[in-house]
Protein backbone atom coordinates (compact mmCIF):
# COMPACT_ATOMS: atom_id res chain seq x y z
CA UNK A 1 0.00 0.00 0.00
CA UNK A 2 2.67 2.45 0.86
CA UNK A 3 4.15 2.52 -2.63
CA UNK A 4 0.24 3.51 -4.36
CA UNK A 5 0.25 6.38 -5.84
CA UNK A 6 -2.82 9.22 -4.75
CA UNK A 7 -4.59 8.00 -8.13
CA UNK A 8 -4.72 4.43 -7.26
CA UNK A 9 -5.43 5.02 -3.76
CA UNK A 10 -8.41 7.04 -5.45
CA UNK A 11 -9.48 3.85 -7.46
CA UNK A 12 -9.08 1.76 -4.54
CA UNK A 13 -11.49 3.65 -2.03
CA UNK A 14 -13.68 4.47 -5.18
CA UNK A 15 -14.25 0.72 -5.08
CA UNK A 16 -14.67 -0.09 -1.36
CA UNK A 17 -17.77 2.36 -1.36
CA UNK A 18 -19.39 1.17 -4.77
CA UNK A 19 -18.95 -1.88 -3.09
CA UNK A 20 -21.21 -0.79 -0.32
CA UNK A 21 -23.28 0.51 -2.95
CA UNK A 22 -24.03 -2.48 -4.81
CA UNK A 23 -24.09 -4.62 -1.44
CA UNK A 24 -27.60 -2.03 -0.32
CA UNK A 25 -28.78 -2.46 -3.74
CA UNK A 26 -28.48 -6.46 -3.34
CA UNK A 27 -30.27 -5.91 -0.72
CA UNK A 28 -32.98 -4.07 -2.20
CA UNK A 29 -33.54 -6.59 -4.93
CA UNK A 30 -34.06 -9.36 -2.00
CA UNK A 31 -36.45 -7.36 -0.51
CA UNK A 32 -38.30 -6.31 -3.85
CA UNK A 33 -38.64 -9.97 -5.19
CA UNK A 34 -39.80 -11.09 -1.98
CA UNK A 35 -42.59 -8.31 -2.28
CA UNK A 36 -43.26 -9.99 -5.83
CA UNK A 37 -42.18 -6.64 -7.44
CA UNK A 38 -42.00 -6.71 -11.34
CA UNK A 39 -39.69 -3.59 -11.46
CA UNK A 40 -37.07 -3.65 -13.91
CA UNK A 41 -35.57 -0.14 -13.00
CA UNK A 42 -34.55 -2.76 -8.81
CA UNK A 43 -32.43 -4.64 -11.36
CA UNK A 44 -30.51 -1.57 -12.85
CA UNK A 45 -29.89 0.14 -9.27
CA UNK A 46 -27.87 -2.87 -9.10
CA UNK A 47 -26.11 -3.15 -12.18
CA UNK A 48 -24.91 0.23 -12.38
CA UNK A 49 -22.71 -0.38 -9.06
CA UNK A 50 -21.30 -3.44 -10.77
CA UNK A 51 -20.69 -1.96 -13.71
CA UNK A 52 -18.27 0.95 -11.91
CA UNK A 53 -17.08 -2.20 -9.18
CA UNK A 54 -15.87 -4.35 -12.71
CA UNK A 55 -13.95 -1.21 -14.25
CA UNK A 56 -12.26 -0.35 -10.71
CA UNK A 57 -11.88 -4.05 -10.03
CA UNK A 58 -10.34 -4.35 -12.93
CA UNK A 59 -7.61 -1.58 -12.58
CA UNK A 60 -7.10 -2.85 -9.47
CA UNK A 61 -6.22 -6.39 -10.82
CA UNK A 62 -3.80 -5.23 -12.93
CA UNK A 63 -2.15 -2.83 -10.56
CA UNK A 64 0.50 -4.97 -9.20
CA UNK A 65 1.33 -6.39 -12.63
CA UNK A 66 2.15 -2.79 -13.97
CA UNK A 67 4.07 -2.30 -10.97
CA UNK A 68 6.30 -5.44 -10.94
CA UNK A 69 7.32 -4.45 -14.89
CA UNK A 70 7.79 -1.32 -13.98
CA UNK A 71 10.20 -2.04 -10.81
CA UNK A 72 11.93 -5.28 -12.86
CA UNK A 73 12.65 -2.48 -15.84
CA UNK A 74 14.28 0.19 -13.56
CA UNK A 75 17.35 -1.21 -12.87
CA UNK A 76 18.42 -1.67 -16.37
CA UNK A 77 17.95 2.33 -17.05
CA UNK A 78 20.97 3.95 -17.49
CA UNK A 79 19.86 7.70 -16.40
C1 LIG B 1 -17.28 -6.97 -10.60
C2 LIG B 1 -16.03 -7.27 -10.68
C3 LIG B 1 -15.01 -7.03 -9.61
C4 LIG B 1 -13.69 -7.09 -9.84
C5 LIG B 1 -13.01 -7.40 -11.18
C6 LIG B 1 -13.00 -6.83 -8.59
C7 LIG B 1 -11.63 -6.83 -8.40
C8 LIG B 1 -10.98 -6.45 -7.25
C9 LIG B 1 -9.54 -6.40 -7.08
C10 LIG B 1 -8.52 -6.80 -8.14
C11 LIG B 1 -9.29 -5.96 -5.84
C12 LIG B 1 -7.89 -5.70 -5.22
C13 LIG B 1 -7.43 -6.94 -4.50
C14 LIG B 1 -6.03 -6.68 -3.97
O1 LIG B 1 -5.87 -5.85 -3.06
O2 LIG B 1 -5.09 -7.30 -4.49
C15 LIG B 1 -10.55 -5.73 -5.18
C16 LIG B 1 -10.70 -5.27 -3.90
C17 LIG B 1 -11.90 -5.16 -3.26
N1 LIG B 1 -13.13 -5.48 -3.77
FE1 LIG B 1 -13.55 -5.99 -5.68
N2 LIG B 1 -13.93 -6.63 -7.60
C18 LIG B 1 -15.17 -6.74 -8.18
C19 LIG B 1 -16.37 -6.65 -7.53
C20 LIG B 1 -16.52 -6.43 -6.18
C21 LIG B 1 -17.78 -6.54 -5.45
C22 LIG B 1 -19.09 -6.98 -6.07
C23 LIG B 1 -17.50 -6.21 -4.16
C24 LIG B 1 -18.39 -6.17 -2.97
C25 LIG B 1 -19.69 -5.95 -3.00
C26 LIG B 1 -16.10 -5.87 -4.07
C27 LIG B 1 -15.44 -5.45 -2.93
C28 LIG B 1 -14.10 -5.22 -2.81
C29 LIG B 1 -13.44 -4.68 -1.63
C30 LIG B 1 -14.13 -4.25 -0.32
C31 LIG B 1 -12.08 -4.65 -1.91
C32 LIG B 1 -10.96 -4.15 -0.99
C33 LIG B 1 -10.71 -2.68 -1.31
C34 LIG B 1 -9.65 -2.08 -0.39
O3 LIG B 1 -8.47 -2.40 -0.56
O4 LIG B 1 -10.02 -1.32 0.47
N3 LIG B 1 -15.52 -6.02 -5.32
N4 LIG B 1 -11.56 -6.03 -6.06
Amino acid sequence: MSAATPWTRRVRVLHRWISLAFMLAVIANLVALGMGSQASWVGVLALLPLLVLMGTGAVLFVLPYVATRRSARAPADPT
